[in-house]
Parts: C-alpha cells; structure tokens; sequence
C-alpha cells in the first residue's frame, strides 16, 4: 500500500498507453497523467480536461487505533477505513465525483496484482498494465477512458454518440443487409446499437474501445459474466473428447445433463432438451396439445414466451389497446385469425379474474402458460400461484410455467422452487447452455411420454438438440453456481446494487421504483411497485430512456428499457462504479 509519509509520482507511460495518449492528444490537454499523494494538508480543487489527474489529497483513510465506527458502505463490515461518505463529510469542498473516484483508486491500490498497487516495482506495474487487458485496450493506471464521461458536460446523446463513431460506421454497413442492422430485433434500439468486439467477466468493449459494465449479460444467459475459466475449460475439454462438434446420436451428456435437470424440477420427470427458450415453449405448448386435444392456449398479458405468433399475442399491447379489455391483440403483423381466436388473456396476479376466465374456457383449453414471475422482475402473489395451480388442476388443464428466464435467477431451481408451487411443465433455457444455445421442457411422464418414438403420438424433433458443448458448459455453470455461497453472493450484489439505486432516486427526489426478484430487477419512473403489465404501462418510458442513454455514455451498458441482469463477475469495483454512474445520471444533463 502506498506510504502516507512519502510522496509517489505515477506518470503515464507513452510507450505502454498509446491509446491513451493518442485520445488526449485529440481531446484534451497531452501532460502526462499524474498521481500524487502527500501527507501534507491540500485540497483537490480542479480536475477537468486541462488537469488530467492532479489527485492529490490527505492520504490518511487508515486511521491510528481503533474506530470501529468506520464501516464498508458496501459490505457493512467494520473496517476502521474512510468510505467516500465519510471522506466527503470531512472533506465537504471535495466534489463527490472525485472523492468516488479516489475511494475507487484506492481500492484498486489495495489489490495485490493490480497495476495501481504502488508496492509493485515501477516495471511489474508496467507489465501488469499492458497483461491486463485485451490488445490496443490496456488498462491505465487510472482507467482514463472511464473519467472521461464523467467528467462530461454535454447531453449524454451527443456524448454517446461522440464516444461510439465505429459502432455507428458498423450499422449503416450492417443494415444493407440484415434489416435494421441486427439479427433480432430485441437487439436494436435507437439511433443505432453498440456493437461489441470483446468480453470478460462483467465487462464489455465495443468497437470504439469504450469499456461497458454488462447488465445485460446477452439477455440473461451469463450469469457467471464472459468468458467464465470454467465453462470456457468445459466446452474445450467436451471439443477435445469428443473430436467433434456435434454427433447426431445420442451421447452421454445428454441423459447426464437431463438427469441433473430433473433431480432440481421434477424428480419423476422427463424432459426433451431444445436448442432455444422458445423451441421450449413452443413444443411445451404442442404437447399440451397432444395431452389435452384441444385447440386453445390461457396466457398472461404482458408476458413473454418467445417470438411466436402465439406468444406475440397481448406481449406488449399499447395503453389505448389495453382500454379494449383483455381481448387478444396480434403482437406482430401476419398473425393468423385463427391464432388470436385460439388465445386466452389473462390479467397476471388477479386471481378471481384468471380463475373465472379459465372456467369459462374450460372445455377449450389446452394449458395454460405463464412466466410465474412477469418478465423475471414483477413478484406474483404467492397465493396467485397457488390458486392459479388449483383451478389448472382442478380442470385437469396442463399449467406450464416458462422458466426460461427465471430458472437459476430467481432461485436455484427457479420460481417452483421459491414459490413451491408444482407446475405440469417447465420450459428451460438461457442459463442451462452455459452461454451456447440450449433449451429444454420437462414434466409429468405421463404427458413427456407421448413425445416417445416408439408410440408415435407427438413429433418433436431438432437436428441440434443436446448439442454436446452447450450440455458441458451448462453444466459447468450449474457446477459454480452450487458452490457453497455462490447464489446466495449473487442475490447479496443484486441487493447492493438495487439498494443503492434506491437510495439515490430518494436522495434526488426522483419518483421511480426499482422491482426486481433474484438477479433481475428493472427501473421504472413511476410511484409504485407495479404488480403486473397494466401497472407497468404508468411508467414514464421517456424518462428511462434518458436515463438508459446517459448510463450507456458513462459506460455502463443496459438495453434501453430493459431489466438489468446481474452476474456473479460483478465485483464491487463495478457496483461502485455503477452506483457512481447512475447518481450522477440522475444530477447529470438530461
Ligand atoms: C421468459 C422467456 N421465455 C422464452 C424466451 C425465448 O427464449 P429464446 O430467446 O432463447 O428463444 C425468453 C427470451 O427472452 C424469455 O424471456
């Protein structure tokens, strides 16, 4: 650690950050970065772009003796170590940003290999430096290109926009062929989406260089962050066994895989693996089908199951056709009539409404679907569920409950578990392939069984079905997450995390709740917690996405006006500088 009672001078190196120093040869003044710590009392009283770094401060955060009224913020364990909180009520002429921002440095002076450990020898620093990150993407001694946001002036747009030329040369090429520049709409947004070149752990890097913290985690799936050691040592060993990508015929994976999954959903089930959440749900539906022979499907406004005509119906219905009822509204243009005709809305935790409904509809209803938690962030009434499962059981009417997202983020063993409400079928996905295309549907046997060949009652098929590498590195990532400590840690950084953004929206006086259940959570501009789609409509969608655009300009990526998704690669380095990030979106230009 540094030496309070002597004077350290860091100065960038050219030969080891030409990046850097090419950017602030453009934009701001070229003197070299400088670090300085001195025992003497001095203030920092300007740090913008003609002061690159002139941290220099009253190195005493260990104090002598005991005070044990000094505590982590974070962690809450008595450490005897300044916080920046405390620092700043000492220190009350320090701007927040910078007291945030030495806190930051000085947790990264406090690990062993990192390059701003001023115990390593000057040259180790150097190699460490340049080691630590990809090619042309090294890391600085204080992270520049994650100042420089920061320390912006302009609206986040123009900022962004600024920051992200190569991202944006990239979507006009991309859109001459593939529409909208992107193979899934859920990837666009507006004006154009930030492509990335490189991944690792929590962390993202797009094609301008720009370093991200990921809350999107590709939608969920990465619940381990990139590039996981273990899961990336599965799917290489699983390649090297095997000599092959795939076989076509069964393997010994596959029944391993399907033997665990049960073991945690249904112990006296089957199961069929997919190569997607909505092949899952879709055959899932099918075979309700086959089960019940009737035409007709029950499913939740505002949830989600996939881009299937079926599953489009009553998604993302606007305010005005919300007015009209729970009447089922096409998601997506060429919906056949017979699909809406075949559909049953049903308003999410509104028990006697579901329940009447389903009566109603009793003699046509093939299952019912739903996501037991609504988009993995809005809580259902336990005594929903528990109703919901009565009146399905009572008509005998398969319930299924789509876990594709909350199956390993809600719970181990997802919202069945969490909520002990037995469903008839579950769809899998996301997180069981490891980060490689994987789905699955499992269940009653009675029901699973008509998929068998030999009775030839229901066809269900998919050349890459049980693709060899994405069962090992699904495995692999069910093997880290049942380590002792390992769920419970990722729920703990997910409270951290929406606990702070709490605070902040309080202390800003900003009317906006934050939902969420297990890993997932989301941030909506409005006074209430919402209790299912309808409620959600009230949220102010403007308001989100300036603040998605200016958390997107201070590096922190989220899809616009979608749930954050949290892994267990966010360290508390990338929580502070999220928390960092988001307050000053909200006091920052809008
Ligand atoms: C609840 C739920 N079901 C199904 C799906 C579809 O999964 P996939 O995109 O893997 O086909 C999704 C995707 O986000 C989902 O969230």
């Amino acid at each position: 650690m540094v030496d309070p009672s002597v004077e350290h001078d860091v100065e960038r190196s050219t030969e080891v950050h030409p990046r850097r120093v090419a950017d602030a040869k453009v934009d701001v003044d070229p003197r070299p970065l400088r670090l300085v710590f001195r025992t003497a009392d001095c203030e920092i009283d300007q740090i913008d772009r003609s002061h690159l770094i002139p941290a220099t401060r009253q190195f005493d955060r260990v104090r002598a003796g005991p005070a044990s009224d000094l505590e982590d913020g974070l962690t809450g364990q008595q450490t005897g170590v300044e916080d920046t909180d405390q620092f700043r009520a000492r220190a009350p002429r320090i701007p927040g940003r910078i007291a945030r921002r030495i806190r930051l440095f000085e947790l990264s002076t406090g690990q062993a290999d990192s390059p701003v450990n001023l115990e390593m020898p000057m040259e180790r620093r150097i190699l460490r430096s340049s080691l630590s990150k990809p090619r042309g993407l090294r890391e600085d001694y204080i992270d520049w290109g994650r100042m420089r946001p920061h320390m912006s002036k302009g609206p986040p747009r123009a900022d962004l926009e600024a920051r992200t030329k190569a991202s944006r040369a990239y979507a006009d090429r991309a859109r001459r062929s593939l529409p909208g520049g992107v193979t899934a709409g859920v990837k666009y947004f507006d004006p154009y989406p930030i492509a990335m070149k490189k991944a690792k752990g929590c962390r993202l890097w797009d094609l301008d260089g720009n370093e991200y913290i990921d809350y999107c985690l590709s939608f969920g799936p990465l619940v381990l962050g990139h590039g996981h050691p273990r899961v990336m040592k599965a799917i290489r060993d699983s390649l090297q066994s095997a000599g092959t990508t795939m076989f076509g015929t069964p393997h010994e994976l596959e029944a391993t895989y399907a033997e665990r999954l049960l073991r945690i959903f249904r112990p006296d089930g089957r199961m069929r693996f997919t190569m997607s959440g909505t092949e899952a749900t879709l055959h899932a539906v099918r075979i309700a089908r086959a089960y019940r022979k009737r035409p007709m499907i029950a499913k939740f406004e505002g949830h989600f199951h996939g881009g299937v005509d079926e599953f489009l119906v009553s998604h993302t219905p606007s305010r005005d056709e919300t007015r009209k009822g729970l009447v089922p509204i096409s998601g997506s243009r060429g919906t056949p009539e017979h699909v809406l005709k075949n559909t049953l809305v049903l308003p999410f935790n509104d028990l006697d409404e579901t329940a009447a409904r389903i009566r109603s509809h009793a003699d046509r209803l093939a299952c019912v679907i739903l996501e037991p938690i609504e988009r993995s962030y809005i809580a259902p009434d336990p005594e929903f569920l528990k109703g919901l499962r009565e009146i399905t059981a009572d008509h005998d009417i398969p319930l299924i409950f789509d876990e594709v997202m909350s199956g390993f983020r809600v719970a181990f063993g997802g919202a069945q578990h969490a909520y002990r409400v037995t469903p008839d079928l579950t769809c899998l996905g996301k997180i069981i392939g490891g980060g490689l295309p994987c789905g699955a549907f499992l269940g009653r046997p009675d029901i699973l069984d008509l998929a068998d060949p030999v009775r030839g009652d229901f066809f269900q098929s998919s050349t890459f079905a049980g693709y060899p590498i994405a069962m090992a590195a699904g495995m692999a990532t069910l093997d880290e997450l049942e380590k002792p400590g390992a769920f419970d840690g990722l729920l703990e950084t997910t409270r951290t995390l929406t606990s702070g953004f709490e605070r902040h929206l309080k202390e800003h006086g900003v009317p906006a709740v934050v939902p969420g259940v297990g890993s997932v959570f989301s941030i909506l501009f409005m006074n209430h917690a919402p209790r299912n789609y309808r409620d959600s409509l009230e949220a102010d969608e403007a308001k989100r996405s300036v603040l998605d655009t200016s958390l997107l300009a201070r590096e922190i990526f989220v899809k616009p006006g979608k749930p954050f998704y949290v892994s267990a690669a966010h360290d508390n380095i990338a929580i502070r500088e999220t928390l960092d990030a988001f307050e000053e979106s909200l006091s920052g230009p809008a």
